[in-house]
């Protein structure tokens, strides 16, 4: 990555985070500015009201801008939401020279092929991330240019998205002035941040338990498997909160945080009351049931996501949960002793991140550091927003429209 000075945009369903970043090595990134502010015009990751989202989020840059004392004019951004949807698929292609070598455009070739899969109306396959390959039937070959074969076949992750859906958030930030550099699948972003390079060769399942939605990515083999979207997460967790005590949805919220406990612990008795100053209060016990009961069954949802039941040869690291909702004390314990596979919890890995960073280590921020990540990382082109083929000239399109 060329840049030095890069931003992302984190536009969360509860929160919108924009961090600026000085990049000197891709261990060594300082952070400049941090701008977080409340979200509103979202729902279950998706824009709902355009006005509001663009309030939101021309709110956070500013706050961030004003902190590094920096101007962005680009950054990249997270995508998620249910109209997300993944699959795996092969491109096979012949290798017709008669020096039998195969080189970069071969790849290339293979890559198109492998894209060529059957969406649905109004969706648009996003990415096609290469796997793995196999040459002549030799499977596991990591880079294939300059061996020498006849058939070059490439496993592939696909992800596609509506088309409306990504239109409308590139279309919000461009009109606060700033240009998408890429636009990057949140899981992916959260497990960059997050999984230890072991975790991923081994195989592991990361779950970002946001606000809005639960944003899972499989890694098995150094690469990605599987990607999948819930849309429930910790938004569903106050909103039953606030039905089954007959709490304000604010003030199910503050309870949630404050006292909220899928073990509890707490020295309380069975039958004791919480409450907050302003005279709210509740059955700590009745509290930590319906938290339980919820997390239980989103926990079941996340394995039933599972391309196979067989998760302990999938995923021999077991789940990695991060995201706001991993705040909630013994989640780590209850997921253990629900899935029984092994469970802890993740936090934005602190390798070479410095500067005002302190509240990236808080779990709701995997995906914002992991949007930062993924360029330096060089894992640029996500969505190939920058090249060719029929997204990259969608955007550009796009782009060439909305410049001012
Ligand atoms: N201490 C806590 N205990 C329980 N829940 C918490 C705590 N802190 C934050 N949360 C929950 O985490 C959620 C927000 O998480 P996060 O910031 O990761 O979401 P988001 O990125 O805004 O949304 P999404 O990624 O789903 O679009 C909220 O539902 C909030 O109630
Ligand atoms: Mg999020």
């Amino acid at each position: 990555m060329a840049k030095k000075i890069i931003s992302a945009i984190d536009v969360g369903t509860t929160k919108i985070a924009t961090l600026v970043a000085n990049v000197k090595a891709e261990d060594d990134i300082e952070i400049l500015g941090v701008g977080v502010v409340p979200s509103h015009g979202l729902h279950k990751g998706i824009l709902v009201n355009m006005d509001e989202a663009k309030q939101s989020i021309a709110t956070s840059v500013k706050e961030a801008q004003r902190v590094s004392g920096i101007h962005i004019d680009s950054a990249y951004v997270g995508v998620t939401g249910r109209h997300i949807t993944s699959l795996n698929n092969r491109g096979v292609i012949s290798i017709p020279r008669d020096d039998r070598l195969v080189r970069t455009q071969d790849l290339k070739r293979a890559l198109s092929a492998a894209r060529n899969v059957t969406v649905a109306e109004g969706k648009k396959v996003l990415h096609a991330i290469p796997r793995s390959y196999s040459l002549d039937g030799q499977e596991g070959v990591t880079q294939p240019v300059g061996m020498h074969g006849r058939r070059l076949d490439v496993e592939t992750h696909i992800i596609t998205a509506s088309v409306s859906s990504i239109q409308n958030l590139a279309k919000c930030i461009r009109s606060i002035g700033i240009d998408v550099e890429d636009l990057i699948l949140e899981p992916l972003a959260s497990g960059e941040a997050v999984l230890t390079p072991e975790e991923r060769d081994t195989g592991v399942i990361m779950a970002d338990i946001g606000g809005g939605t639960t944003d899972i990515a499989v890694f098995k083999n150094g690469s990605i498997y599987h990607t999948a979207i819930i849309p429930v997460a910790g938004y569903q967790v106050t909103s039953d909160i606030s039905i089954g005590l007959g709490l304000p949805f604010g003030i199910a919220e503050k309870m949630k945080k404050r006292y909220g406990n899928v073990t509890p612990t707490l020295e309380l008795d069975e039958a004791a009351q919480v409450g907050l100053e302003n005279g709210h209060s509740a059955s700590y016990k009745d509290l930590c049931h319906i938290i339980r009961a919820r997390m239980e069954e989103l926990l079941q949802l996340i394995l039933m996501e599972m391309p196979t039941s067989d998760y302990n040869a999938l995923a021999p690291c077991g789940l990695v949960l991060t995201g706001g909702t991993t705040n909630l004390p013994g989640l780590d314990e209850l997921g253990q002793s629900v899935l029984r596979i092994p469970v802890r919890k993740g936090r934005p890995l602190n390798t070479g991140i410095y500067g005002i960073s302190d509240i990236l280590q808080d779990p709701a921020y995997a995906t914002t550091v992991g949007l930062l990540l993924w360029p330096i990382r060089g894992k640029e082109g996500a969505f190939q927003v920058k090249s060719a083929g029929v997204w990259g000239n969608f955007v550009s399109l796009f782009r060439r429209l909305f410049r001012a």
